[in-house]
């Protein structure tokens, strides 16, 4: 990924006639600088996504009935072995319940439209990269002892670094999933329908969702606080049913986390279906980038969206508006949402900012 000049370029502490920006100088006298959007993704975007050409250590057909226990069990396996690979061949795997995608392990189809997982509600998230539980370091808290963190610093002193560090190395790829009777566009409080697709929980680090096509989910992805180095790409979302707007609209992809590169993901759908295509949330820290994203609908935005969000670059996207603004006291009191906020090369009916 590379950092574009910037031409064509807004943000909120700059001023507004400037056409050109010197990135590398520090724009504050306490050294506050524009983050280094290249650190987003995968292993910083220091390396490439493991090869789809990998073969797998363990390889299912499909069965008939419920196929939960058959994939959970041949994850488990794998994951214990030292992690690799569990493919599933072409056919259709109904699931009654989520899996979880332990360490250094990889879900992978056959392809697109070729092995589809189907769900019948989203009780449950129905993939998730990396433990839930017993994560013992979250919420612990270690001193800083810089007196000021300048934005866009790469670098923070701690008192104590030890047990900071949880690497871990999980993937899904290759694969349809579809949610049958649609949940796509339902009102926000049907509890049956609204978990993800795949779920990056928190601490999970250098992972990837990629090559998926998704049909029938309200809210797809989600990125949770503290999950890092994530990257999400040539993922379709597919918006199959009308918006039920009575609570507000879903969220496509819902990044808590940080360092979370989606890349060249779509929303697909009818005009009557609305959404916000990614989104920041409550006092996400960022790099965050999104680039090349398509959504399809006439209403539809990226957007940084609940308060206080840090560092979120949008660039090369299609999207029918961006917004990087005071919310003030829409959703729970969203206000402000963006702080070092950042858009390049969009194409774009409605700006606000
Ligand atoms: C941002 O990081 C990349 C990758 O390490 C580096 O090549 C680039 O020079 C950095 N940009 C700035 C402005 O420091
Ligand atoms: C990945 O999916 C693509 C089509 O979506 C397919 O052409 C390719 O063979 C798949 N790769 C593997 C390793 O299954
Ligand atoms: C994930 O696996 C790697 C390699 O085995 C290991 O170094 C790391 O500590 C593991 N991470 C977690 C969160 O278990």
């Amino acid at each position: 990924m590379l950092f574009t000049a910037a031409f064509c370029f807004a943000t909120l502490a700059l001023p507004l006639h400037a056409s050109t920006i010197d990135y590398k100088k520090a724009w504050t006298t306490k050294g506050d600088k524009i983050p280094n959007f290249s650190f987003a993704g995968y292993h910083e975007s220091e390396r490439a996504l493991p090869s789809l050409s990998t073969s797998a250590k363990k390889t299912l057909s499909p069965g008939s009935g419920d196929q939960h226990a058959a994939i959970q069990a041949a994850l488990d396996d794998v994951s214990q072995d030292g992690g690799g690979i569990v493919a599933l061949k072409a056919g259709t795997y109904p699931l009654s319940s989520g899996l979880l995608i332990h360490n250094g392990t990889t879900l992978r189809g056959a392809g697109i439209g070729k092995t589809i997982l189907t769900v019948k509600d989203l009780r449950e998230d129905v993939v998730t990269l990396g433990k839930t539980s017993g994560k013992e370091k979250m919420g612990k808290s270690i001193k800083i002892t810089d007196d000021y963190v300048p934005a866009g610093t790469g670098t923070v002193h701690v008192a104590d670094a030890s047990g900071l560090s949880q690497p871990s190395e999980i993937g899904i790829e290759n694969l349809s999933m579809r949610v049958k009777p649609s949940c796509s566009g339902r009102i926000l409080n049907d509890i049956a329908c609204s978990s993800a697709a795949v779920l990056v929980p928190s601490w999970t680090t250098n992972s990837w969702v990629r090559n998926l096509d998704l049909t029938g989910f309200n809210n797809h992805i989600g990125v949770l606080e503290s999950a890092s180095r994530i990257t999400i790409t040539m993922v379709t979302m597919n918006r199959d049913g009308p918006t039920d707007n009575r609570k507000g609209y879903a969220l496509d992809i819902a990044i808590d986390g940080t360092q979370v590169l989606v890349h060249n993901a779509k929303t697909l759908g009818k005009k009557d279906a609305r959404s916000y295509s990614v989104a920041t949330q409550s006092v996400t820290p960022g790099p965050n980038v999104c680039i090349g994203y398509e959504a399809e609908q006439a209403v539809e935005s990226i957007e940084p969206h609940q308060r206080w969000a840090h560092g979120f670059l949008n660039e090369g996207s299609k999207v029918a508006a961006v917004f990087y603004r005071n919310r003030g006291g829409a959703g729970s009191g969203h206000g402000w949402t963006i702080n070092n906020g950042q858009f390049i090369f969009i194409l774009s009916s409605k700006f606000l900012f």
